[in-house]
Parts: structure tokens; C-alpha cells; sequence
């Protein structure tokens, strides 16, 4: 059975760049939320500043070109939003933020067939923050909120830094959002492209800003790695 032992061990090495894992959880590729329908459509979800996104893409995860509407539900208000098409993209403008609490029902036709699907987005917390923290909230917001999002949920340019990838005990450890912070990072994870180096933070302010991450992570239920399932584990991180 040697055949099967390389196979098992290209795939492990392989395993930090597939578009999605062969394990059979479900990778985002631009920090969203994923669902699977019955019909085996892989279906990415966010809700930005302005408006949502949706991507939809098969079992292999190539994109599969969808129409449609979403239902949402933000701040007791119903919006009906169309969906346009940009390029592998599913996008509808509505008053909504990536801070809120948002619930969704998209009503999707795929191939001719209707596809729905739900999600749901809970309200960001902000903590009572602390001295360093709140100084590290003024550098992030200047220097990284247009990319990751003034609510650290990511934007069009840059993943979420709320996201099981990178809490206290992931494979995202201090050292790799303090090497971010001052040094930027080569795409790996997203399909964002690379983080050029940031403009504008002092030295030692990567620190308070890493402070600031945490606290933000802490009180929006992502405060380590207790909190998270293990197939989020993050193995691809040894190259770093
Ligand atoms: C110009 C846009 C941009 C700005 C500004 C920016 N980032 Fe990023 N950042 C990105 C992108 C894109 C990625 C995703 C790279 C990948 O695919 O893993 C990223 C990834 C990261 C990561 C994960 C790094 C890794 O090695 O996996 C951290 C942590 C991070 N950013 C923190 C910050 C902090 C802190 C700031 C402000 C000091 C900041 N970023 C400013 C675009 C940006």
C-alpha cells in the first residue's frame, strides 16, 4: 500500500493551501460563513459595512454562477435585498454594518434549481477596554480598520482577525499578528492577496494593537483555543 502512504502524505503537505479541505470542513475563502446545502452547493456568506456578499461554488469549490435575492433581518427592520453579480461574487447593498446584528435567508437559483440558505451574524461586543487597549484601538483603527474592518470582521481587502484562525492558541500565536502588524504577510490563508507592510504604527505600537485584538477577541466569544472545534486547528502554520 505504499501508493496510498505518498497520497496520505502529499495531501498532508498540500493540506495549508487547498481551497477547501479535503477533510471535509468547509473552508472559507474570504473569512465568511460557510454552509453546505442538500444539493452539495457550498455557500460562503458576509455581511459588510453597506451591504452583503455571497459566493456560491461546488462540491470542489469552483464557483458556480447563482442569481437571486437575500432576506435580511437587522435591527428589528426586514430588507429585501437583490443580488448582483461581480465576478465570482454575489453582492446587494443594504443599511447594514459588520457590526450588527444581522440575520439572513438567501434565495438563490443555481442551475435553474432555487437554493436557500441561512445565516446569522451576532451584534459586536466592545469591552470596556484598558488603557493600552484603548491606545491600541486608536492605532488600529488609523492604520489596519480599512482593510481588516473598524469591527475587526475584515472588509473587500483583508480577512476578519475575530475568526477562530487567529485567537490565543490557534497556529496564530502573539509572535504572527505582532510580525503582521510590522511587517504585513504573504497570502496564504484568503484570497485576498498579501498584506503589504502597514503604514503608520510606531514602534511598540504593534503591541497595544495586539492587546486591542485580543480584548475585541476575548469579548466577542473567540478567547482561546478552548473555544475552538479542532478541526479548526491550524497545522499549515509551521511554515511561518
Ligand atoms: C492594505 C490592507 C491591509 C492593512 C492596512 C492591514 N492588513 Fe492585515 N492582512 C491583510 C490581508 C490581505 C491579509 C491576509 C493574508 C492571508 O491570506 O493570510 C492580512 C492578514 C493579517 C494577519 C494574519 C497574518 C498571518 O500571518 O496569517 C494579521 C494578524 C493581520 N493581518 C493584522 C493586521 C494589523 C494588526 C494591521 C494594522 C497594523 C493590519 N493587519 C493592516 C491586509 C491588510
Amino acid at each position: 500500500m505504499k501508493t496510498f502512504a505518498a497520497l496520505a502524505v502529499t495531501a498532508a503537505l498540500l493540506g495549508g493551501s487547498l481551497p477547501a479541505a479535503a477533510d471535509g470542513v468547509l473552508t472559507a475563502s474570504y473569512g465568511g460563513q460557510m454552509t453546505e446545502t442538500a444539493d452539495g452547493w457550498r455557500i460562503e456568506f458576509v455581511v459588510r459595512d453597506g451591504g452583503i456578499r455571497a459566493w456560491v461554488r461546488d462540491h470542489g469549490g469552483k464557483p458556480v454562477a447563482a442569481t437571486g435575492k437575500a432576506s435580511l433581518l437587522a435591527g428589528g427592520v426586514k430588507l429585501d435585498v437583490p443580488l448582483k453579480t461581480d465576478g465570482e461574487m454575489l453582492t446587494g447593498t443594504a443599511a447594514v454594518t459588520s457590526a450588527d446584528k444581522v440575520a439572513a435567508i438567501l434565495s438563490l437559483s443555481v442551475n435553474g434549481k432555487p437554493v436557500s440558505a441561512r445565516f446569522a451574524q451576532e451584534a459586536l461586543t466592545t469591552p470596556q477596554l484598558s488603557t493600552q487597549a484603548s491606545a491600541g484601538k486608536a492605532a488600529f483603527d488609523q492604520v489596519c480598520a480599512s482593510c481588516h474592518g473598524q469591527s475587526l470582521r475584515g472588509s473587500d481587502a483583508a480577512p476578519p482577525l475575530l475568526h477562530p484562525f487567529y485567537v490565543p492558541g490557534s497556529g496564530h500565536g502573539d509572535d504572527i499578528i505582532l510580525s503582521a502588524a510590522t511587517k504585513g504577510a504573504k497570502a496564504h490563508h484568503w484570497k485576498f492577496g498579501d498584506m503589504p507592510k502597514p503604514e503608520g504604527l510606531k514602534p511598540g505600537q504593534e503591541k497595544d494593537v495586539l492587546v486591542y485584538i485580543r480584548a475585541m477577541q476575548a469579548a466577542n466569544g473567540l478567547g482561546g483555543s478552548a473555544g475552538m472545534p479542532t478541526s479548526m486547528d491550524h497545522s499549515g502554520h509551521m511554515k511561518h
